[in-house]
């Protein structure tokens, strides 16, 4: 079934929230489902919509897996309970460490990431609560990128052609699949989710996997979290689309205190864009790169090198994998 689209100068955000409160109370009835909670714009909505329509029906998670920026868990996890929405944090470090091993080809970290989420870590969930169905956030441009062969996003599943109820046990529920993130920044407000969520850059599923080129190990993402630490801190103010930093696979030679220090690289994106289909670099100052280039080789142990992305999309990407 082909999914329309519904656009922002179209969308009545009580209208939809109160519409979508409806359908997911009449598709779950009186069952109870799950909800996959990561703290993005699209999920916060999601478990918001979810909590109106089935309260105590509902079971939220958050899935720890390794992937995260720094502090993120607790700090979303005591963002909803100070709504009085209780959140489960699950410890999966392992189940994708192991599922990542040796993977080298983007698409096939992509699908190892979703067979971990779905299959191991909900399918577990799922089974153990009786729930039978899941909530997520997938958006419009999610479809449309995976539909186009673009990227395989995380989340897409039954556009794709998969039975989620044959192959992990559980049916798929996503409210905000006729929505690009602008449309969902104003549902997002009128449920009332303070400006740090509805207001936030976006960030992938796949989180950190995104943003490592060549295999994913535990210690690279140690690196690229660290320096994404510093680009968050150097560029919200900025007011850009997304801001990010990416560690490269090669390493090049550096000098430091007078002697040869073979480092890595983090490359540096800043992305003007509406809604993540076309973007371009933002048209950052010397100074903040010059910032941003001594922080990153300062504070973060084995770098180098650090780069700016100034190539549009398309022909990059927002993320590098
Ligand atoms: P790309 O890299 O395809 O990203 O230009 C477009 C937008 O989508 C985000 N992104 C994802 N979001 N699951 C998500 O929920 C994913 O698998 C995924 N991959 C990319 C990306 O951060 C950007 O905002």
């Amino acid at each position: 079934m082909k999914t329309e689209e519904l656009r922002l100068e179209d969308l009545d955000p009580e209208w939809f929230i109160e519409e979508k409160v409806r359908e997911i109370s009449r598709t779950v009835g009186d069952g109870s489902a799950v909800n996959a909670l990561s703290g993005g714009v699209d999920s916060s909505a999601v478990t918001m919509l979810a909590h109106r329509a089935l309260g105590r029906r509902l079971r939220n998670y958050f899935i720890e897996n390794g992937l995260m920026r720094d502090g993120e868990p607790e700090r979303i996890i005591s963002l909803f309970e100070g709504m009085g929405i209780k959140v489960e944090l699950v410890r999966a470090e392992e189940r994708f460490f192991n599922a990542l091993k040796s993977i080298i080809d983007p698409e096939e970290k992509r699908e190892a990431i979703t067979r971990t989420f779905y299959g191991d870590v909900f399918g577990k969930i799922v089974r153990e609560s009786g729930a039978r169905f899941l909530l997520q956030g997938t958006n419009f441009t999610d479809i449309e990128e995976t539909v186009a062969g673009i990227k395989r996003q995380h989340n897409v599943l039954e556009q794709l052609g998969i039975d989620t109820e044959e192959r992990y046990g559980y049916r798929v529920i996503e409210p905000l699949v006729q929505l690009r993130k602008p449309a969902i920044r104003r549902v997002a407000k009128a449920l009332g989710l303070p400006a740090e969520i509805y207001d936030r850059p976006p960030f992938p599923g796949p989180a950190l996997a995104t943003r490592i080129v060549g295999e994913v190990t535990p210690a690279k993402v140690q690196t690229v979290r660290a320096a994404t630490k510093i680009v968050e801190e150097e560029l919200t103010s900025v007011g850009a689309f997304q801001f990010l930093a990416v560690l490269h696979e090669d390493k090049v030679t550096g000098v430091r205190a007078g002697r040869r220090d073979y480092g890595q690289q983090i490359e540096v994106r800043c992305w003007d864009s509406a809604d993540a289909k076309t973007a371009s670099p933002t048209r950052l100052t010397y100074d903040i790169l010059d910032r941003l280039a001594e922080r990153i080789t300062g504070e973060v142990p084995g770098v180098v090198s650090v780069t700016y992305n100034i190539a549009k999309k398309p022909p990059s990407t927002i993320e590098v994998v």
